[in-house]
């Protein structure tokens, strides 16, 4: 029994190698497991006298003692290190200043079209919308663009199916709200439209805005003044006019293409014209007694302007740096 007393000092120094938990129990098999030295040392007590017995019991579980108390005190030295880990790593430092909560702003192409409704309700126009997916019909035979008419063309079309498109315009609104109202009639039709189109200034989803005034006594004059005094507001300058370039819509006639004076040189915004009485047919409205302006403004185009952006594709990117200077 006398050679069991060097297994406290053997499993002290194992007991304290270990590491971890794991570890720990791994090398308390050696000593207390089911075949472990003291526990085959126990087993062993069966083969002596009854005379040895008892003092050989006694020795052996005074070692057996000294393990376990080695053995809880290893065990609690490794729990309160784990405990002092975990307690660091997730420690807070209530002293740090608290993240700033940073609030969102309107896209740059929603700013410029708050702008144009307010500008154009200030003198009297309503806003008209109308669906995103228009029928052949609205689209273009309605506008005067009959069917093989080479002005389909004119416009890089997204079918749906054969008998459906992506507006290609904002135009197929007027149709919808003269078809339901009597002149006079006094609106902007704001939304998306769809075209097989992309570069630096041209997107396959972009915005327009359409304008139509339709009364007795409506001519281009009237036209002329709106679009002008519109834009003059829009860019916060006097001194800004506008050039009619003769064009051709089907859907208008006269035609024009609307450039106004920038930076010395002129630059187009839309197209416009006297509504073309096949028009008023389509929508039993009578063009003997009523006229009536229309126009289409590039929403993008009127927005790279205003903020000097020159690449019309920033808009659709939704880089934060980006948008986030529109606040
Ligand atoms: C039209 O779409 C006509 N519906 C405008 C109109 C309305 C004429 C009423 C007469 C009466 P146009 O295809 O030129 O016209 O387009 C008008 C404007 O939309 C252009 O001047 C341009 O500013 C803008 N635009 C056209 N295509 C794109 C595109 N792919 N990306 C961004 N802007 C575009």
């Amino acid at each position: 029994m006398a050679n069991l007393e060097h297994l406290i000092s053997e499993s002290l120094s194992d007991f304290n190698a270990c590491a971890d938990m794991p570890a720990l129990e791994n090398a308390k098999a050696k000593y207390l497991g089911k075949t472990g030295a003291l526990t085959e040392a126990l087993k062993g007590l069966g083969k002596l006298s009854n005379e040895e017995r008892p003092a050989a019991g006694a020795a052996i579980n005074v070692v057996k003692q000294a393990v376990e108390a080695a053995l809880n005190a290893r065990r609690e030295a490794i729990l309160n290190a784990e405990q002092a880990k975990q307690l660091a790593a997730e420690s807070l430092d209530v002293t740090l200043p608290a993240r700033a909560q940073s609030t969102g702003g309107l896209h740059p192409v929603t700013l410029t079209l708050q702008r144009i409704e307010q500008l154009f309700h200030s003198i009297g126009f309503d806003v008209a919308t109308g669906p995103e997916i228009e029928t052949d019909f609205y689209n273009f035979t309605a506008l005067n663009i009959p069917e093989n008419h080479p002005a389909r063309a004119m416009h890089d079309t997204f079918y749906v199916d054969e008998n459906n498109v992506l507006r290609t315009h904002t135009s197929p609104v007027q149709i919808h709200y003269m078809e339901n109202k009597e002149p006079p009639l006094k609106i902007i039709a704001p939304g998306r439209v769809y075209r097989v189109d992309s570069d630096a200034t041209h997107s396959p989803m972009f915005h327009q805005v359409e304008g139509l005034w339709v009364d007795e006594n409506i001519s281009f004059a009237n036209l002329k003044g709106v679009v002008q005094d519109f834009l003059q507001k829009f860019f916060e300058r006097d001194d800004l006019t506008v050039r009619f370039r003769p064009s051709f819509f089907p859907f208008t006639e006269p035609s024009a293409e609307m450039d106004m004076s920038w930076n010395g040189g002129w630059l187009e915004i839309g197209g416009c014209g006297m509504v073309h009485p096949e028009v008023f047919k389509h929508v039993n409205i009578d063009s003997e007694k009523y006229r009536g302006f229309a126009f289409g403004l590039g929403v993008e185009r009127l927005a790279m302007l205003r903020y000097g952006v020159n690449d019309l594709r920033h808009f659709f990117n939704n880089d934060l740096r980006f948008l986030s200077q529109f606040k």
